[in-house]
């Protein structure tokens, strides 16, 4: 599991600086709830999450649901007259529907009562298909919840077995139907480049995934995250280290299939039917909006401000226990490192980049992009924004200097 940054100390009570609570209005406020828990750990995944075993007395399944509610506490008097209504809430994982659908709705009650949710709230979920059941889907989308994400991941079966997946295929598409038949917009979430896997096994998993009509597509690149079963696995030369090359072809096949079958993509990782099938909580992220991440290992962000919770979720529960914030850390970015964000994340967006927000140097860097077709020409000109092309996208770290990559949940997550 990846180690939480550094940063500085983080106060007890919780509390963040002024200026940071003045920009609180600026742009949309989300609110990220971390479910740490799963049936199984998954060889690839490095997310701060728990088999049930591993976790002891003092914070388990049954008490999640009143710890995370007590962090929603702090929340509201730490942001105080400050807060804004929520627009986007996004619960992840873990496996968030390992917990009963009646306490993902008392988590979102949670968050109306505390805050109040918008007219037009997006209120997702993060799903295993092994674990949704069509009176579950029923229970949350009566409670308020408006789009489920499921962890397809793969339609072939040696590649389910290569990533430790415990479902059957073809749960995926009875999980979708029951979805949609409960009033939820449905995503899935595939990987490519495992250990193994053919350019044609994924097209079968591109295909499959499409038969399902989903409403939004992410597809990401496998990551060997330092730590995990696979690294140990691909250390000992027992599985091949994803491979450049084939990932790049697999991440051209994935846009052509899903341009063709009209998923216009408008993040790197991501593709919608429609512009409003996106995700607009994870589109937050990208822009630099504020988030309150609730839960072990969870990261928020207002005005500038970033912290990150204890991970384990008995320490967890234990700090809120004793009325004191859970977070284990913060940092306060300085403009230079706001700005650098700002681009990093923002040229991953179909929308792409405002030229007037790069510096001089990055300016006369774009006419060489644009001539070494990782940059589109018209954009760049008529709209004075940076676009990727196809070939940017495949080489989207390089472009402006490294970081990004796969993984789900964005940056609430609690990985
Ligand atoms: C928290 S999980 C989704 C929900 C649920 N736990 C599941 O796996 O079905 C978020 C997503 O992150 C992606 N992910 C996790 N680890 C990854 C890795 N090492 N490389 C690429 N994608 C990864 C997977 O696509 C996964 O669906
Ligand atoms: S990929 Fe999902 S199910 Fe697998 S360990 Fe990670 S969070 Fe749990």
């Amino acid at each position: 599991m990846p180690r939480l940054p550094d940063g500085e100390p983080a106060p007890p009570s919780g509390e963040l600086p002024a200026d940071a609570l003045a920009r609180l209005g600026e742009g949309r406020f989300g609110v990220y709830l971390h479910v740490p828990f799963c049936a199984v750990r998954c060889g690839y995944c490095d997310f701060n999450t728990y088999t049930l075993p591993e976790l002891g007395p003092g914070a388990s399944t049954t008490d999640y649901a009143g710890t995370a509610l007590a962090e929603l506490d702090l929340a509201a008097r730490v942001l105080g007259d400050a807060a804004p209504v929520v627009n986007t809430v996004f619960v992840g994982g873990g496996t968030p529907t390992l917990l009963p659908p009646a306490d993902l709705v008392r988590l979102l009650d949670g968050v109306r009562e505390r805050f109040g949710l918008a007219d037009d709230a997006e209120v997702s979920t993060e799903a295993n298909p092994d674990s949704v059941t069509p009176e579950g889907l029923e229970v949350l989308a009566r409670g308020g919840f408006t789009r489920v994400s499921l962890g397809m991941q793969s339609a072939v079966p040696h590649v389910l077995a290569t990533l430790d997946r415990t479902h059957d295929p073809a749960r995926v598409g009875t999980a979708v139907a029951a979805a949609r038949a409960a009033g939820l917009a449905t995503s899935l979430d595939l990987i490519y480049g495992t250990p193994g896997e053919s350019l044609e096994d994924w097209r079968t998993s591109l295909e499959a995934a499409l038969a399902h009509e989903p409403d939004h597509v992410s597809a990401y690149a496998l990551v060997v995250e330092e730590g995990t079963r696979m690294a140990t696995q691909v250390r000992r030369g027992e599985l091949p280290a994803p491979d450049g090359d084939d990932e790049a072809d697999k991440y051209e096949l994935a846009d052509s299939v899903l341009a063709q079958a009209g998923y216009d993509w408008y993040e790197v990782s991501n593709w919608s039917r429609t512009p409003e099938g996106r995700c607009r909580h994870n589109e937050g992220y990208w822009r630099g909006d504020a988030w309150w991440g609730v839960g072990p290992g969870a990261h928020g962000h207002v005005g500038g401000v970033r912290w990150w919770n204890v991970k384990h979720p008995r320490a967890y529960a234990a700090r809120l226990a004793a009325g004191e914030s859970p977070a284990a850390g913060r940092e306060t970015l300085t403009v230079e490192q706001r700005h650098d964000e700002e681009v990093l994340l923002g040229v991953r967006l179909r929308e792409g980049l405002d030229l007037a927000r790069l510096d001089d140097a990055g300016r006369t860097a774009v006419a060489g992009l644009v001539a070494d077709g990782l940059l589109e020409g018209v954009p760049a000109v008529r709209d004075r924004r940076a676009v990727l092309t196809l070939r940017g996208r495949l080489l989207a770290d390089t472009v402006v200097g490294g970081g990004g990559g796969g993984g789900g949940g964005g940056g609430g997550g609690g990985g």
